[in-house]
């Protein structure tokens, strides 16, 4: 990822590669990002929580706290930060769904993802004979930022190992309001983007394309806010 002119530096919890290449064209250069893939061992996080602000904060507190075992050579003390990033799609005729469980929408299982196209093809059936007007849906994006300990806790203290209070946690939320299509739509984005057609448009985030997406998405509206949080 983007390791130029870095002034924050951040350690995304996801591994999700489609939200991280978001995250990294969004911030630009003047955040250093790391992913999940460059620390094998990060342990998996059960998605268990009923909203987008609780799985978030999950994400990125059992990172810090795992990061916190440890002190890896290349982030530098002080300035690092774990972000995460828990989103989904709710769908107003669907009553909301699937919002936290957008991933597995299609899956038998509580915790294992399904593929996008089963997804968007249940979502798809869902809808069937509804009209435009009761399509509509919105994307939902909730950040979590928590910043890494200076030190390791466990060089200071052989008992106490940091727990989840030591975790401050600042939450960021965007939202892109729009409306489900009637067939895919496009090939390029990831998940329910070529079902979804922001508000205003005629196409799909998948037709529409990075550039475009990226300018108005959940995601991006989040990412604005977590940027003037950090370098104003
Ligand atoms: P999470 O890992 O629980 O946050 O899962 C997010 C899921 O929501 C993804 O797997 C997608 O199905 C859906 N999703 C979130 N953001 C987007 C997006 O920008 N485009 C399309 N689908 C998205």
């Amino acid at each position: 990822m983007n390791h130029a002119h870095a002034q924050v530096t951040l350690v995304i919890s996801t591994r999700n590669a489609h939200k991280l290449g978001e995250i990294g064209a969004i911030l630009g250069p003047s955040f250093r990002c790391f992913s999940l893939a460059e620390f094998p061992g990060a342990p998996s996080v059960v998605e268990d929580a009923k909203t987008f602000e609780g799985n978030a904060t999950k994400k990125a507190v059992e990172l810090a706290k795992w990061l916190a075992t440890f002190e890896p050579r290349d982030l530098p003390a002080g300035s690092a930060f774990v972000l995460a990033d828990d989103s989904g799609l709710e769908v107003d005729a669907l009553n909301g769904a699937p919002g936290v469980n957008s991933a597995r929408f299609a899956s038998a299982s509580a915790h294992g993802n399904s593929p996008d196209s089963e997804n968007n093809a249940k979502l798809l059936s869902l809808l069937n004979g509804k009209p435009s007007e009761q399509r509509t849906a919105r994307f939902r994006c909730v950040l979590a930022l928590t910043r890494l300990p200076e030190s390791n806790p466990a060089a200071t203290s052989p008992v106490c190992m940091a727990d989840e209070a030591e975790f401050g946690v600042e939450l960021f939320p965007g939202t892109c309001e729009g409306r489900i299509a009637f067939a895919p739509q496009g090939k390029g984005g990831f998940g329910y983007d070529p079902l979804f057609i922001p508000e205003g448009m005629e196409r799909s985030f998948a037709e529409l394309g990075e550039d475009v997406k990226n300018g108005i998405s959940h995601r991006a509206r989040a990412l604005e806010k977590l940027r003037k949080r950090l370098i104003g």
